[in-house]
């Protein structure tokens, strides 16, 4: 049954159409943000993969922005609109883009030129005065909604219209304008399931891949050999890839969530698509570029799924936020401070520069792992502490048993790879690398004295000997 919205497009722009408008960009911009965290992991070029994952976060930071305003107009009517079925259609249908290709032509030519029009409507109908924190919003917005149009036009080229495209986009055309239409879905019950899985990332073809069960790219010295150092950003830049892409997913998996975590999801996504950026640009000034080195996507393919959850479960969620986000960058809290120093007076300020500010971010992130760990748990802290212990056993014996499979079959290559790891305890005068506790980053990062005493149990990270006090 289709029903036309009560709101006509005939009727003036009083505040009941300004609100109906904000609600429709509002879900647009939603919507958008959502297909873009289901694609990340799905785009192999890495140049779009990353301009996108940006764009997923400035899509769902309009969204909000939008939402907050439409609630500012409905207020004293505490009327709660709702979505016409048309404009989940729509949407979902760009969801269903055959290839990335064509995803990336479906918003640069349907969605966003669709959505730039209806700002431009409302900053053209509505009425100036009585609207006007509309229009300071909306204008604020417009350009960054134009820019993503046309740099992602950019970073994704077009290589020739197939039919199928064509007709594709046909469709996604005829759809938008019919968006209108269809019965009402509450706002917060308007997104849709998961297209599909995703258990690995999609990497461009042709690059050398690090073997699974291999301890991965080696360095003997990643502060001074300069093409270890090289071999530590190639490292660093893949966990950016992934850890973008886990998150996305994160987000796309779930979204009965509530609307904060995928804020917080995005933010992050966001914020490892910029690390990538700067892990590329300094691998760039030493003369070396992604795929230079194997490239790994295990921190992604790794932790998609859990033999002991069931796929698309909450608890599969919750194993990826407590290894990834809190356990493994809870690691990086550690190590990061700690590479900070170690490579200051090195020569290397870009480097100890760049690691610094990711720094910051890691503790956003472990935060909120933290956060939607124990909003997960019913902020059961003990519970966490006990489902992390779980996660890691069953995480920890699937990497065992994937590495005896690899030292059975390659016997030379696990030897070569173990007579690096001794050259490295060589130089360091027989000693294993050590990473002390970054115990202010973990207490700032929502982290307790029980989760720092489970690492430390752990041997993954070890107690930091106390500062001089100067005394
Ligand atoms: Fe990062
Ligand atoms: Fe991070």
């Amino acid at each position: 049954m289709n029903v036309e919205r009560t709101v006509s497009a005939n009727e003036p722009w009083g505040s009941a159409r300004a609100a109906e408008s904000l609600n429709e960009l509002a879900y647009l911009e939603r919507a958008t943000a959502h297909v873009l965290a289901g694609w990340i992991p799905r785009i192999p070029d890495l140049g779009a993969k990353v301009e996108l994952g940006q764009r997923l976060y400035q899509a769902i930071d309009r969204a909000t922005r939008l939402s907050a305003r439409r609630d500012g107009l409905t207020r004293a009517k505490a009327t709660e609109l709702d979505v016409p079925r048309g404009c989940q259609v729509v949407m979902r249908h760009v969801d269903s883009a055959p290839d990335s290709t064509v995803l990336a032509s479906a918003l640069t030519r349907v969605v966003w030129p669709g959505l730039i029009e209806l700002y431009r409507l409302h900053l053209a109908s509505t009425d100036p005065l009585g609207d006007a924190e509309s229009v300071r919003l909306l204008s604020g917005l417009l350009p960054g909604v134009s820019s993503a149009l046309e740099k992602v036009a950019e970073a994704a080229p077009r290589q020739g219209t197939t039919s199928a495209e064509s007709s594709f986009l046909e469709e996604a055309g005829a759809l938008w304008k019919s968006r209108t239409q269809g019965p009402p879905l509450p706002f917060d019950d308007s997104l849709w399931a998961p297209l599909s899985r995703v258990p690995a990332a999609a990497r461009p073809p042709g690059l050398e891949r690090c073997e699974p069960g291999s301890l991965g790219i080696l360095a003997v010295d990643s502060v001074r050999e300069p093409e270890d150092v090289g071999r530590f950003l190639h490292s660093d830049l893949d966990e950016e890839y992934t850890t973008m892409e886990l998150m996305a997913r994160n987000s796309y998996e779930h979204p009965d969530m509530p609307w904060q975590f995928h804020l917080d999801m995005a933010r992050q996504v966001s914020d490892e698509a910029r690390h990538a950026l700067m892990m590329e640009e300094l691998l760039r000034a030493r003369g070396f570029q992604h795929g230079d080195f194997p490239v790994s996507t295990s921190s992604y393919d790794g932790l998609y799924q859990f033999g002991p959850c069931e796929p698309g479960s909450r608890k599969e969620l919750l194993w990826r936020m407590l290894i990834r986000q809190t356990f493994m960058e809870g690691l990086a809290l550690d190590s990061l401070a700690h590479d900070v120093k170690r490579r200051a007076g090195t020569g290397q300020d870009d480097i100890v520069r760049a690691l610094d500010y990711i720094l910051r971010d890691e503790v956003f992130h472990v935060r909120s792992g933290m956060r939607w760990s124990a909003f997960l748990l019913g902020d059961d802290r003990r519970a966490l502490l006990q489902e992390r212990y779980e996660a890691m056993t069953w995480q920890t014996g699937a990497a065992e048993e994937m590495r005896a499979r690899f030292a059975e079959n390659n016997l030379e290559k696990a030897m070569a790879e173990l007579e690096i790891l001794e050259e490295g305890n060589r130089r360091r005068g027989g000693k294993p690398p050590d990473r002390p506790l970054n115990r202010i980053g973990r207490l700032q990062a929502g982290l307790d004295e029980d989760d720092i005493l489970q690492v430390l149990s752990w041997g993954d990270a070890t107690e930091a000997p106390s500062e001089p006090s100067g005394k």
